[in-house]
């Protein structure tokens, strides 16, 4: 991007944590901002914030994972703007566990926000964002997304597909020439957000099930492994997260420069090298050192 000031971003996820940090960052850059959240209270706070930098900040709550709310989202911005320039699809929740641990609707809440929300955001904005005449799509994946950490099976899956998307749509927009479109995606370590009580935002027909499937009823072993794992997220975070403030202006940087790979943990690409590495020579994977977001 050449400048923000006086241009329309739209953040997903935008009431807390990374979302939140990215809507007042372009705030700040002089921006009117979109912002969309499944939760009304902190949306609107962080909207009040936005607001407050001397921008217009239009709060839409919105549910990432229906594409019509999606649809409405964008319906909304071009009411109120009549543009859109940025868009951050960063709306995305996780939750630990083995694979043997899982049951249907655990991959199927994550991978419906942190995945097919994704691509609802690209469905309905990204008609928008060829015609503006310079725009930028980012979206939230994960250092998750490119190196398979254990017990985050769902969550490795939906970020793993958002790198590819991305990556896809980065050469397609590159080979178009009608298309004045940059595109990021964002890969994370840890960062001080609120992740880790992401289970909030659930909906009730997508909880687990206490009397069907393979991992219907957990041993209390393997409840308390469960908690064990929430407990070293939730302390990693608090240690040693990054400030998603510090995050967010990676993002602003990459966007003025066109730049594709957002890493906020430089550290990661040891793991990401050896893990391309064993690939290169067709090893069996190992990984460097456990996650500790996973094990
Ligand atoms: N915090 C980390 O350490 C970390 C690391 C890597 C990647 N990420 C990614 O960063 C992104 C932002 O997460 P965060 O860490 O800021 O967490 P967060 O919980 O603080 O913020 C996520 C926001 O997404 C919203 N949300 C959840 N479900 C939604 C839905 N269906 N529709 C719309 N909004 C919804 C939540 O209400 C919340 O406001 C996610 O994609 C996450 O996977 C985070």
């Amino acid at each position: 991007m050449q400048t923000m000031a006086g241009r329309v971003a739209v953040v997903t996820g935008a009431a807390s944590g990374i979302g939140r940090a990215l809507a007042l960052g372009f705030g700040g850059q002089g921006a009117n901002v979109v912002l969309a959240d499944v939760e009304e209270e902190p949306l609107d706070a962080a909207a009040a914030e936005v607001a407050a930098l001397g921008v217009a900040a239009l709060p839409v709550r919105t549910d990432v994972t229906d594409a019509e709310s999606v649809e409405a989202l964008a319906a909304a911005t071009l009411e109120r703007f009549g543009t859109v320039h940025m868009l951050c699809n960063n709306a995305g929740v996780g939750g630990g566990g083995l694979i043997k641990n899982q049951q249907l609707v655990d991959w199927k809440w994550v991978i419906d926000v942190s995945l097919w929300g994704v691509i609802h955001g690209l469905q309905s904005f990204l008609p928008h964002l060829i015609e503006a005449e310079e725009s930028h799509v980012m979206s939230t994946a994960s250092v998750a997304g490119l190196v398979s950490g254990p017990g985050l099976g769902p969550y490795n899956a939906a970020k793993y597909g958002v790198v590819a998307i991305m990556e896809t749509l980065h050469h397609e927009m590159a080979r178009d020439p009608d298309a004045y479109v940059g595109v990021s995606v964002l890969c994370p370590g840890v960062v001080r957000t609120n992740i880790v009580t992401a289970q909030r935002n659930r909906p009730e027909h997508l909880r687990r099930q206490r009397s069907s499937g393979a991992a219907a009823s957990l041993t209390p072993e393997q409840r308390a492994d469960a908690r064990r794992r929430n407990q070293a997220v939730a302390d990693a975070l608090a240690e040693r997260g990054m400030d998603p403030a510090d995050v967010a202006a990676k993002v602003i940087e990459a966007m003025y420069n066109r730049r594709f790979w957002v890493l906020s943990h430089l550290e990661h690409l040891e793991e990401i090298d050896h893990r391309n590495g064993q690939l290169s020579r067709l090893e069996n994977p190992t990984l460097l050192r456990s996650f500790t977001d996973g094990e």
